[in-house]
Order: structure tokens, then C-alpha cells, then sequence
């Protein structure tokens, strides 16, 4: 599929953005080893959570759609998932297949993850070695590296591990396989990854200490998790291109309503403010465990910015919307301690710097990131969306801001996270 995008002279409008994805893959993972039923709202239908559904079932687990959004998961219990009778396929999902191998590590059965090529050629080491360390028997290809990956799950022995990198589904993997080892297990992070694991977890009555330093600390559980219902907040992840949208556009706005603003997702409206842009954040609330409010975002004058440091987590999945708000920036805008960019959906400094290119601006690649110069003209292009949803949609907004049409090739891999991308963004012209 291809989807054409040209420029709106103005964009009013409210948008509804889908369930977080992380906490919607949480959610279902944790009430599946929690006991009871959980009725789960707004949880998000893309592709990616739709596997992890799809592998909790082979293990045993039972759920229902009783509306478009509304999920209800019966818990098989700490020790209630079985052994899968075929290979477990994650898709397009790191999430998936990181927090899975992390839990079937623990189970006493055999199991086997896969993905698409994408995900089979994403690295796989950051989170078997220390899951070996736990004495976890897995093996993969490339030598342990690389999906697909054989689990022969048993006993685990705690581990007291500092993360080489910040990664939420790392850290997830490690807390989920010591829920079921023997000691305490203790997680340091480099800088603050998104802790809805942690979160949830407590809710269900897990001991998980965490937001006080950089440790992480779990204890095995001892009895069952209870299961936990809940609304997922809307992602702030796919609420931002349509923030860098309205704060680029120069006769913009858009209110976005239910996100989630957990301090440890908001690395994007902290980067924009920076960069001078008028983001407010209006009718704060909490949906379970989870803080959630509406942004609004206006037409800015935007500043070149320095993004780097502990906003660089907090922002992972929004970097190439930022590189793309710095090319309507005055001034230099450089993006740094990104060089986990790489190792996503795709090889998202070069993928960004390749699509902002083609449409005509100067963008320097660096191994950790990306540096710009603004403001720049952007034009229309065709351009692909390189298989990676975050791309199509980054690419989606240059095309919106840029002068004359944008084709976008391969556009359905929104769906990965955001079904209704382009109903949503071409309703925004209309508005
Ligand atoms: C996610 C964590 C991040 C993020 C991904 C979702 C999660 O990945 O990029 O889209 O749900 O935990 P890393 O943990 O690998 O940085």
C-alpha cells in the first residue's frame, strides 16, 4: 500500500490515540501469570501486542475481545502457562520477544521464539547473557545472539546486574525471570527506562522496589499476583507526531486526548519545551497505575536543541521526530547517546537521515546520532517507510510540513502501533 500526504493550510482537531503499546503488552503478560480474570481497556490492537496475544495463547492462556478494545485475559496462574506445541512467533515486537524469553525462561518447558526479519536480526546477547548468568539455558543463532531462540527453562538463581545499555525490555526480561528465582534479583540502570513493568507488577501485588536510585529490586514471588483490570492510558508514543506536528505546522492546533505522561515516556515534551515549542499538559489524571492527561500543542517558533543524557530513554521512539522538528528549528540541533537508535525496527539514524535527505535536507549522520542545521525547506517525495512503523509515520509529518506531495510506500506498517494513523492525520486537515 502506498498513501499520498500533502500540506493543510491549517490543523484543528482532537485526537484519540491508541493504547499505550508497552503497557498493553504488559498488561497482558503479567495477568497471564497472575490468578483471576482481568478486563482490560483501550488495550492497543496493533500488530505488535496482537502477537503477544497470540504467543500467550499457545502457552495456555485465555482471552477474549468483548469490544473493539476491550480485552478480557484469565490468568493461568505463576505456575500455570504450558509448554507451546509450536514455535512462538513475535512479528514485528522486541517487547514480545524480550519479555517472553525473560518469563519462559523460568517455566519448566521447552519453547521456542521467532519473529520476522526485522526482529531476527535484532540483538539478542544484552539479554541471554545474563539470563545465562541466572542459569538459563537458551541458545540462538549466530552464536546466542539472534532470534530464533530455544529456551529449555528451569530453575534460576538471582543475579545482581548492571545494564550495559537503558532498556525497558531488557530490564522487564530480567524482572520477569526473577519473580521465579531463587534470592533477590537487583537490576541497575544506566539512566531511567520506561518502568510499566515495575508499575504493574506492584499493583498485582509483586514486590518490586524501584524510583529511588538506579536499582530495580525484585523479590520471587511467594504467592499468587492478583489480576489487575485496568484502562491503558492513549501512547504518548503515537501522540507524538501529531505534538511535532502542531508545533511545527505554522497554523496548528491539537489537543490529544488520555495520554500517558509517566515521567519515564515524556522525554519528547521535555525536548520540545526546550526547543521552545508550546506543548501544555491539561487535566492531569491517573488511570491505574499510570498518570494520563491531554496535550495540547500550538503553532512555535522552534530553537535548535542538544538531546542527549537521561533524555534519550525517556525519548527512544520519538528521536526521529525530534531530528525532524530540528530541520524547522533555528539553529543546530544535534541528537546524541542515541546509537540504540541502530538496533530498532530499523537502523533508525540512518533510515531518518536517509528520508530527511531525500526530501532535500542537510542532515549529518553520526555514529551515536544525528546533527542539523535549520530552518531547512523540506519537499515532497516518494519515500519509503523502510518496514518500520515510527518511520512511515515520522515520514507522514515531513510530508505534511514539506511543499507540494509525499507518496509514502509500504504506509500499512503503521499498523504495527497505530491502525488508524491516516484516518487521524488527514481528518486533522480537515478540522
Ligand atoms: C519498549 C522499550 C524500548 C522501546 C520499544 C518499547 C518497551 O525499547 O524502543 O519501542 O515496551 O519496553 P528498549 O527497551 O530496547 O530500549
Amino acid at each position: 500500500m502506498r498513501q499520498t500526504v500533502r500540506p493543510a493550510h491549517s490543523l484543528r482537531g482532537v485526537i484519540v490515540p491508541p493504547g499505550d503499546k508497552s503497557i498493553s503488552h504488559r498488561a497482558a503478560i503479567l495477568n497471564a501469570i497472575a490468578a483471576g480474570e482481568a478486563v482490560i481497556e483501550n488495550f492497543q490492537r496493533g500488530a505488535d501486542c496482537l502477537s503477544t496475544l497470540r504467543c500467550l495463547r499457545r502457552l495456555g492462556v485465555q482471552w477474549e475481545w468483548q469490544d473493539a478494545s476491550r480485552l478480557r485475559l484469565t490468568g493461568a496462574g505463576r505456575h500455570g502457562l504450558r509448554e507451546p506445541a509450536a514455535v512462538l512467533n513475535c512479528g514485528n515486537s522486541g517487547t514480545t520477544i524480550r519479555l517472553l524469553c525473560g518469563l519462559l525462561a523460568a517455566q519448566p518447558f521447552f519453547s521456542v521464539l521467532t519473529g520476522d526479519a526485522s526482529l531476527r536480526s535484532r540483538p539478542m546477547a544484552r539479554l541471554i547473557e545474563p539470563l545465562r548468568e541466572m542459569g538459563a539455558r537458551i541458545w540462538g543463532r549466530e552464536d546466542g545472539t539472534r532470534a530464533p531462540l530455544a529456551i529449555q527453562g528451569g530453575a534460576l538463581h538471582c543475579i545482581h546486574y548492571r545494564l550495559p545499555v537503558a532498556s525497558a525490555q531488557v530490564k522487564s526480561a530480567l524482572v520477569l525471570a526473577g519473580l521465579y528465582a531463587e534470592g533477590g534479583t537487583v537490576v541497575q540502570e544506566p539512566a531511567p527506562a520506561r518502568d510499566h513493568t515495575e508499575r504493574m507488577l506492584r499493583a498485582m501485588g509483586a514486590q518490586v522496589a524501584y524510583g529511588e536510585g538506579p536499582n530495580v529490586a525484585v523479590s520471587p514471588l511467594t504467592q499468587e499476583m492478583s489480576a489487575l483490570s485496568l484502562r491503558v492510558p492513549g501512547d504518548i508514543s503515537a501522540a507524538a507526531p501529531f505534538i511535532v506536528l502542531g508545533a511545527v505546522h505554522p497554523d496548528a492546533e491539537i489537543r490529544i486526548s488520555g495520554v500517558g505522561i509517566n515521567p519515564t515516556r515524556t522525554g519528547i515534551l521535555d525536548a520540545l519545551r526546550m526547543m521552545g515549542a508550546d506543548v501544555s499538559v491539561e487535566e492531569e489524571r491517573t488511570w491505574g497505575a499510570e498518570p494520563v492527561a491531554d496535550i495540547v500543542v500550538r503553532s512555535s517558533q522552534l530553537r535548535g536543541a542538544a538531546i542527549g543524557g537521561e533524555l534519550v530513554p525517556r525519548a527512544i521512539d520519538e528521536l526521529p521526530l525530534l531530528a525532524l522538528a530540528g530541520c524547522f528549528a533555528e539553529g543546530e540541533t544535534i541528537i546524541r547517546d542515541a546509537s540504540e537508535l541502530r538496533v530498532k525496527e530499523s537502523d533508525r539514524i540512518q533510515t531518518t537521515a536517509s528520508t530527511l535527505r531525500r526530501m532535500g535536507a542537510e542532515v549529518e549522520e553520526r555514529p551515536d546520532g544525528l546533527r542539523l542545521c535549520g530552518p531547512q525547506r523540506l519537499r515532497g517525495k516518494a519515500l519509503s517507510s523502510h518496514g518500520d512503523h515510527r518511520l512511515a509515520m515520522m515520514a507522514a509529518v515531513a510530508g505534511a510540513l514539506a511543499q507540494g506531495e509525499t507518496v509514502i510506500h509500504n504506509s500499512n506498517v503503521v499498523a504495527v502501533s497505530y491502525p488508524w494513523f491516516w484516518r487521524d492525520l488527514e481528518a486533522l486537515g480537515k478540522g
